[in-house]
This record gives C-alpha cells, sequence and structure tokens, in this order.
C-alpha cells in the first residue's frame, strides 16, 4: 500500500487505514425500518493512504479503477466513486478540524457491485485515515454514523446504517447482531461446523439505487398508515390487514425479518438457521420484489447441496451475490458444482467468498 501510495505521489503516505466489506447473513431491507441485522465483515479490504500535499486541490486515485481525480472541497468531483471520497472530506471537516488538500490513494479487494458493502469499506477506510491523519475524536460508532451520511447526502442512497455499523464494528469470524434503533448489538458466533460461502451471480444491479429508494418510501408509507414512527414499532402481523396489498406485502417481508433474525440467533443449529436463510429469500422474492429469475436460480442451486443448510440472496437484491451457509469442509465442492450448474442453465457466476486469491499484504 505505501509503495502503491508512492508510486501515485512519489512520496510515502502520512497516514493509512483499512475497512472490510460485509455480507448479510440476514435482516435484509431492515434496517432503514429500524429493525435487526445480521452482518459478518468479509476478509476483502479497502484500503486509503493519505499525505497532505500542500496545494490547492485535493488528488485521487483508484488503483482498481485506474482513475485519478482532482477536486475542490468547493467543487465536488463528478466521478460516482470519488463522491464516496468527498462526502466524507466534507463530514470531516465539520468536525472541528478543517481538512487540507490531500493527495489520496485508494486500492481494495472488496468485489464492486455485488452486495458486499464495497462503498461502506470505502468510507469506513476514509474516514479511519483521515481520523489518524487530523487526529478527530470519533469512535467506531461515530464513524459508520458519518459513513452513512456520506452515503445519503453525497451518493444519493438513502441507506439505512448496517452496511457502515459492519464495515467499521464487525469481524470476520463472528456475526454482527445490530439492533439498528438502538444500535445496541452483540458478536454472534456461526453454527458450529458451518462457514459461510457467497457466489455472485453475474447480473449487474441495474435497477438497485432506483428500486431501494422505492421500497424505503413504501416501508415508510406504510408506517404511516399504521400511525407508527417506524415498521419495527408493529409486533402484530395481524395489523398488516389494514393495509392494501403490496404495502401489506412489503411489511410483512420487514415484521417476519425481523423474526428470522432473532429466531437465527438463538437457535444454535446450522440446520435451522439455514431454514431461516431460504424463509428469508422466499420472503424477498415474493413479499419484497427484490429478487431476479437468475437470483432465484443461483438460490435453487445452492439450496438443492445437501452440504447447504440455506442460501438466500444478500444485500440490497435486483441482482449481485447471494450467501449459502454451508458445511465447513464442503465449501470448495459445493462452490465447484453450483457454479458448474449455473453456468449450463447459461448463467456465468463466481465464488467470492471465501475469497479464491489470496490476499495481498
Ligand atoms: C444496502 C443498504 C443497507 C441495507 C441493505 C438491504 O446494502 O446500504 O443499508 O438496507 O441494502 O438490507
Amino acid at each position: 500500500m505505501t509503495g502503491d501510495f508512492e508510486a501515485s505521489y512519489g512520496a510515502a503516505p502520512q497516514a493509512s487505514a483499512q475497512a472490510p466489506g460485509r455480507v448479510n447473513l440476514l435482516g435484509e431491507h431492515t434496517d432503514y425500518n429500524d429493525g435487526y441485522v445480521l452482518p459478518i465483515a468479509i476478509t476483502q479490504q479497502t484500503r486509503v493512504a493519505m499525505r497532505r500535499n500542500g496545494g490547492s486541490h485535493f488528488a485521487l486515485h483508484a488503483q482498481e479503477l485506474d482513475q485519478a481525480v482532482r477536486f475542490t472541497l468547493e467543487q465536488p468531483p463528478a466521478e460516482h466513486f470519488a463522491s464516496y471520497v468527498y462526502g466524507c472530506l466534507k463530514l470531516a471537516g465539520e468536525q472541528g478540524a478543517p481538512v487540507p488538500p490531500l493527495d489520496i490513494h485508494v486500492a481494495s479487494d472488496v468485489p464492486m457491485g455485488v452486495g458486499l458493502s464495497s462503498s461502506a469499506a470505502l468510507e469506513v477506510a476514509t474516514l479511519r485515515c483521515l481520523r489518524q491523519l487530523l487526529d478527530l475524536q470519533l469512535d467506531d460508532v461515530a464513524i459508520a454514523q458519518l459513513a452513512q451520511r456520506a452515503e445519503i447526502e453525497f451518493a444519493g442512497v438513502r441507506c439505512g446504517i448496517m452496511d457502515q455499523m459492519a464495515s467499521s464494528l464487525a469481524g470476520t469470524d463472528k456475526a454482527l447482531l445490530l439492533d439498528t434503533r438502538s444500535l445496541e448489538r452483540r458478536l454472534v458466533a456461526l453454527p458450529e461446523g458451518s462457514a459461510v460461502l457467497v457466489l455472485d451471480s453475474g447480473i449487474a444491479r441495474s435497477l438497485a439505487a432506483s428500486g431501494y429508494n422505492e421500497r424505503r418510501s413504501q416501508c415508510e408509507q406504510a408506517a404511516q398508515l399504521l400511525g407508527v414512527k417506524s415498521l419495527r414499532d408493529v409486533d402484530d402481523l395481524r395489523r398488516l390487514d389494514a393495509l392494501p396489498d403490496l404495502l401489506r406485502r412489503r411489511a410483512r417481508h420487514v415484521l417476519t425479518e425481523n423474526s428470522r433474525v432473532l429466531a437465527a440467533v438463538d437457535c444454535g443449529s446450522a440446520q435451522d438457521f439455514g431454514l431461516l436463510m431460504d424463509a428469508s429469500h422466499a420472503s424477498l422474492r415474493d413479499d419484497y420484489e427484490v429478487s431476479t429469475p437468475g437470483l432465484d436460480l443461483l438460490v435453487e442451486l445452492l439450496q438443492a447441496q445437501d452440504a447447504v443448510f440455506g442460501a438466500r440472496l444478500t444485500g440490497a437484491g435486483f441482482g449481485g451475490a447471494c450467501v449459502a451457509l454451508c458445511q465447513t469442509d464442503a465449501l470448495r465442492d459445493v462452490a465447484a458444482a453450483v457454479l458448474h450448474e449455473y453456468r449450463q442453465a447459461g448463467g456465468e457466476g463466481r465464488q467470492l467468498v471465501p475469497p479464491l486469491v489470496a490476499l495481498g499484504g
């Protein structure tokens, strides 16, 4: 990383930090309804390095995208990837210390655009780096909250707080049970003998931003019609009968998904955990309508494997990745068999977690 920064800017960085992507095991589209989520960090990380450049402009180089951008805080960059970094710089500037023009280098092996939170990893790594460089008094929760604001205010996605909390606070060996209303959280071990497998469906998430914001508005509408602050406050499914059909189904997904998260952390068995994942997928497909035929196929192929306890789409949906809970010793064989069958059916998938390529230092 230091070498990469030096290659771009000809000097060593003054600060560097990293943050992981995440995969969500259960609790999809619940965070912006004040509900429960259960993500786990992945080993892939985004690394950010910085140095004061003494000039008038910020310089940003994103290694994997092979893009270099120059901007000032008054003149935001037009490039979408740079808006995440720009948002973090603007928000860090509100924390007291002015942010001086910097040379910034970003390197990442977090898969992009598949639902593994490459944007949260970029935001959290950027803010961690700024915390170090400018000695900002921010704890890890405050970092996650600023990162979420960067995404909403500067990248235009009205996301919840799950991804940024996961990137800032989760580890790779235990899942993070998070109450997104109180931010109370605890780490939860995966069921004995099980491990996480993530496969990319190869389907681009074309409707993700518009479909996501639309789902969020529908949940807000449903909460308003029910006279509650958020769907988290509805404790009886029967209350949903008062809603028009579409809103009733959206809200039913949210309520049942919250119950599934809470059931999963108490169930203790991989089989029961897996059944909850299967049910989550059905709910995302039928009630929330964020799946696609390709995701459904990949999930079905995963679920048909004896060594798979359960599988579902993960992240916002509309394409991207699927997650499965799998017998630890069968990961490799399951991935190979499912990807083979998926290819025969015309799909083009790949294994994302565990990563096939060993991480660079
Ligand atoms: C995206 C958002 C999260 C969450 C998920 C769906 O990843 O950034 O806040 O809403 O979608 O669960």
